[in-house]
Parts: structure tokens; sequence; C-alpha cells
């Protein structure tokens, strides 16, 4: 088994971070799984698990009902809403729940779509998820004009001059991730909100990437719109959407006549996951009580004290962030810097460490004579779970010409994964590529 250690540059403590997921504890031919893959799907802390299984097993029942089960329900996906708030910073009634982010986008593609026709432009970015693409393409079957912004293929980052050039007062909204779940490109979202309001466009942001690596701010941000999934942030599989008030009141949700009119469930389409739902609550007290043990300096569970929360759920969610990403960071610089080192080996994205506020720990190689199919196998049968191919980012694949020779290789670390694991994964590599 893997030692758990102290995250040596923060405040973070591993030790009771990893008992927290029962999974990270398994093997794999005789192995210990080591999980890059958080991209994709992260694991959950057994609290999600006792969540989702307790709900089932109690309070399993539809909504809106006369009855005990069904008005605990009604109260649990209320304290979800007011959690998920907290995590977003915005107000209860702002957060619709949905299957997935996706699944949430084309509901908010068709309501806007049904204001837009000819005249009208949509920006959005080649660097992005085509679930932050594809939605909004699809507009253009109402004579809506799509313009897409590059991105600069060097280091990966957005091409902001192009970006501002195709935002004009025929835009209607921007579209852009807040960070590449292809090559862990932050971007500046900030700016690019200003842009949009500027330009009297509205914003839509894909924050599904950025999320466990990044504290989300929306009443900062002054975005319209934020997309997220639980499951990329240690929940559920689930996708949550933020819309500024006025935007879910004003515009018309596709919706069956029965449902309600009023925001948020008139956004929520037929009856929800509601196990999934108070598996988000769980996720998010899970942040909360890191947050609390990073304030309070406290020491692994098994001391029998339990942490005295002095912050409000937000601010222990500020300081769970605070904790992350020096952590994150640390191994991100090891392991950027161990990847270099191995011949042939190209990384896609920025690797100046002196950058590194602009990237997330999400890092995308290819190296000579190997596919990356091949080393994600070989990876794999090692207990090194990463992913290969385009992971939906397909316009980032094909522009940067790698889609039709499998891709990337992509090794994604979250605050669970410790420096051993970063060196074991460097070595195993290593060892693969004859190193
Ligand atoms: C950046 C980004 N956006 C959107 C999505 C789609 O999310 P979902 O699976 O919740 O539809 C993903 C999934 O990987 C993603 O990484």
């Amino acid at each position: 088994m893997p030692t758990a250690e102290r995250a040596s540059s923060t405040s973070l403590d591993l030790t009771w971070v990893r008992l927290q997921f029962p999974s990270l504890a398994q093997t794999v031919n005789g192995h210990p799984a080591v999980f890059l893959d958080g991209p994709g799907g992260t694991q959950v802390p057994q609290r999600v698990i006792d969540a989702i299984s307790d709900y089932l097993s109690r309070d399993n029942a539809n909504t809106g009902g006369a009855y005990h089960t069904s008005r605990k329900t009604d109260r649990m996906i209320a304290e979800a809403r007011e959690a998920m708030g907290d995590f977003l910073n915005c107000d209860a009634d702002e957060i619709v729940f949905g299957a997935n982010m996706t699944t949430l986008t084309y509901a908010m593609s068709r309501a806007l779509g049904r204001e837009l026709g000819p005249g009208d432009e949509i920006v959005l970015t080649l660097l992005d998820h085509d679930a932050n693409f594809s939605p909004w393409k699809a507009l253009e079957e109402k004579g809506v004009t799509i313009r897409a912004a590059k991105f600069n293929p060097a280091d990966c980052t957005l091409d902001m001059h192009d970006l501002a050039r195709q935002i004009t007062t025929h835009t209607r909204l921007v579209a852009v991730g807040y960070a590449s779940n292809a090559v862990g490109t932050i971007n500046n979202v900030s700016e690019i909100v200003r842009l949009a309001r500027k330009a009297g466009a509205l914003s839509y942001i894909d924050a599904v990437h950025y999320a466990p690596h990044g504290l989300i701010d929306v009443r900062a941000l002054g975005c319209d719109f934020l997309v997220c999934s639980t499951y990329k942030f240690f929940g559920p599989h689930m996708g949550v959407l933020y819309g500024k008030r006025e935007h879910l009141q004003r515009l018309r949700p596709y919706k069956v006549r029965p449902n309600t009119n009023n925001i948020p469930q008139c956004w929520e389409w037929g009856t929800l996951n509601h196990e999934c739902i108070a598996g988000i609550k769980a996720c998010v007290d899970y942040w909360e009580e890191l947050g609390h043990r990073v304030d309070a300096g406290l020491r692994p569970a098994g001391t029998g004290q339990s942490p005295v929360p002095t912050l409000t759920r937000r601010q222990a969610i500020v300081a769970a962030h605070a904790a992350i990403h020096p952590h994150e960071r640390a191994m991100t610089e090891k392991m950027i810097s161990g990847l270099l080192a191995i011949p042939g080996l190209k990384l896609y994205g920025i690797a100046d460490p002196r950058r590194f506020d602009n990237r997330c720990a999400t890092i995308a190689v290819r190296i000579e004579g190997h596919t990356p199919l091949e080393l994600a196998t070989k990876l794999g049968e090692r207990g090194f779970f990463t992913w290969d191919g385009n992971y939906y980012a397909l316009n980032v694949t094909e522009q940067l010409d790698v889609e039709r020779t499998g891709g990337f290789l992509r090794i994604g670390l979250v605050h669970y994964n410790t420096m051993e694991e970063v060196e074991r994964m460097l070595g195993a590599l290593r060892e693969i590529v004859g190193a």
C-alpha cells in the first residue's frame, strides 16, 4: 500500500484525505491503484456512498407528496441546493440539478435558442470540451452564426486577441471553458466575462474541469451561467447549472405543462436522481470538513478529536481550496519536470513553471514510438489509471493534429494524489518506454 503523507507545502492532511476515499486502497495485479483519471471522474468519499445508500434505504420517494419520506426528500433537495449555492457562491434558487453538464447545456441552448435567429452570433472556443461546443453549434439550424476563437498551439492557451476580435455587437452569448480537460489550461474567465458583458452578450462558463482544482465564485466572476459536474469534484454522477436568477426567471425552458413555473424547478426535467442529490450534499460536506480541518490544523482521524467549526460553509470551502492549491502545484511541478526528462516525450500545454498559475494539474503528453492507448494500457496493468484519446475535446486534438493517431495520454492529478504516486508514475513510464 502506498504510504499516505502530509503534503509538505500545505496544511493539507493527506492521511485524513486518503482515508475518506475507500477506493484509493485498491490494488491491481498486486500494484497499488493510482488514480490519475480525475479529469474523467474522481473518486468519492465514504460519506457520499453512505448518503446515497441511506437515502435509498430510508427516504426513497418522489417529491411533493403529502407524506413523511416525500417531505424528507423535498427537504434534502433544498439542503443540497443550499450546499451547492455555497460551493459556487450563489443563492439556492439559482442552482439547477440535471443528469450531467451536457444535458443541462443542451437544455439551456434550446431555451436561449428560442430568442435567437439570423444576425445573432455565438462565440465559442476551439479549446473547449465538445459539450460546450456542439449544443451551441446546433443553433446554426436557426440561422445563428457560430464563431470559434483559436488557441495558441505552442502552449495551448486561448488566443485572447482572436477571442476579443470575434466578440461584436452581434454576439449574444460567449460560451467558454474555465479550464481545459485535455491540456489543463486555465482561461482568464473574468476577462472573458467582462468582454462579453461589454458587448451586451451573455456568458456561459463550463467549469466542469476547473471545479476540483480551483475556487468558483460566480458572484465575483459576474457570469450569467456556469455549469459543473459533481462527479468531477468527488461527488456522484450529476450536473449542476448556476443561472443568474433574472435569466432563469425570464427565459422560457422547454418543460411539461404540469411542472411548476417556479425557478429553479422549472428548469429540471422529469424526476431527478434523488439519491445522487443526497450524495451531492455529502460531497459539499466533505469539502466543508476538509476546510474546517485545514483551518483548525487538526491531525488525522483516529485522534478522537473532531474539528470545531469556526468558519461558515463557504469560508471552509475557500480554506479547503487554499490548502489544495499548493499541493496540486507541487505535484504538477514534479510530474512535468519528470516527464520532460523522458526522451521523445512531447508535452501539450503550459510547461514553464513560472506560468503554472495558468494551468491545472491535468497533463497531456505523447511519447515518440508509442501510441497513447499503448501507454495507458501498460500503465493500467501496473495500476496507474490514465486516459488516452480526445476526451471529447475534439477540436483540440484536431487542431493539434493528433486525432488520427490516438490523441494524448492524459495524466490528471487531484488533491488525493501524493508526491510518492507522482514518483512511481514517472518510474513506471520510464520503464515502459525504456528510458
Ligand atoms: C471540461 C468538460 N466539460 C464538459 C464535460 C461534460 O460533462 P458531463 O459528463 O457532465 O456531461 C466534461 C466531461 O468530461 C468536461 O471535462
